[in-house]
């Protein structure tokens, strides 16, 4: 019963849209008004606004990270903080205020693996980083990292709770990837710091 209490609380965390609520706070348009119409950082900074994008990202990590290091602060079994990553993650991705339809989970599953273990996070996050600069493609660097992470988990915390959380939230996390993967692979993708980017 706890369980899904502790559930439903780290759902309605995630849930909390920060592209939407930032944006309204700053007088910028609804991210899902425009560019790719993700609610979420990158999507964000085709505004033009670079704070609002920052502002995003640290919201929509730091709900993750919050939720996921509460579990852990309160001594939950391993299996329940696994719950909890998961359930925070979800709640991003299927945000009950923006009726399910939520952001894609990069910022949040960031903030949730930091959490976790720091230095499962940090690994995921330069690899994430290093595809960014590389090729300015931001979901590339998602994709590339969602892959990476669940080995990551493997080798740091073993084929525990931990990494089966990772696990699902990566294969999510490319799942809502899935029209950025074909943009890449027609090469209509656009890339960071481009003017212009379609509807979905
Ligand atoms: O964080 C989401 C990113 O990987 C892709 O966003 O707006 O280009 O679909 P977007």
């Amino acid at each position: 019963m706890m369980l899904l209490v502790y559930a439903v609380a780290a759902y309605l965390v995630g849930s909390i849209p920060f592209a939407v609520v930032v944006s309204r706070a700053m007088g910028l348009p609804d991210p899902r008004s425009y560019g790719s119409g993700n609610p979420g950082t990158t999507n964000v900074l085709r505004s033009g606004s670079r704070i609002a994008a920052l502002l995003t990202l640290v919201g929509d990590a730091a709900k993750g990270w919050f939720a996921v290091w509460l579990a852990l602060h309160l001594q939950l079994p391993a299996e329940a903080v696994a719950v909890v990553a998961v359930a925070v993650f979800l709640g991003h991705v299927f945000s009950v205020w923006l009726r399910f339809k939520g952001g894609k989970g990069v910022a949040t599953a960031a903030g949730v693996l930091l959490a976790l273990d720091w230095r499962v996070g940090l690994a995921v996050i330069v690899v994430w980083l290093t595809v960014v600069v590389v090729s300015r493609y931001s979901s590339l660097g998602a994709i590339v990292s969602a892959l990476f992470a669940p080995v990551a988990a493997y080798y740091a915390l073993g084929a525990g709770p931990a990494f089966v959380a990772t696990l699902v939230m990566s294969a999510v996390l490319v799942w809502r990837h899935e029209a950025n993967i074909g943009k890449l692979l027609r090469g209509e993708e656009s890339r960071i710091g481009a003017k212009k980017e379609s509807m979905e």
